[in-house]
């Protein structure tokens, strides 16, 4: 089971392999911005992965054509609703803007 470090607060919360990092965010009661409901369509659940990059599922078409419009992108960027966890721990910021 993996665990999810959520930046800025510090909170480390238990996650299920092959969720989501939004699944796991709002399983464990935590807010995140998901104006879609997870169709990478809105951005809004746009998290920079500071720890554990290369455990998460690849980025696919639909994210990548998602991240290319919005601002603040950088090599960390990936859409929370998109991201798969895989075994080992992830680190991710939770951003406030779109
Ligand atoms: S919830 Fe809209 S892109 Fe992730």
């Amino acid at each position: 089971m993996p665990t999810l470090t959520l930046l800025p607060s510090g909170k480390t919360i238990d996650a299920a392999a092959g969720a989501t990092i939004l699944q796991a965010v709002l399983a464990a009661g935590e807010a995140i911005p998901q104006k879609c409901d997870g169709k990478a369509e809105c951005g809004s659940c746009h998290v920079f992965v500071h720890d554990g990059r290369k455990t998460l599922s690849k980025i696919q078409r639909l994210e990548n054509e998602k991240l290319d419009t919005l601002v603040g992108v950088s090599s960390k960027s990936r859409l929370a609703c998109q991201a798969v966890l895989g075994d080992e721990p992830v680190t991710v910021e939770l951003l406030s803007f779109v």
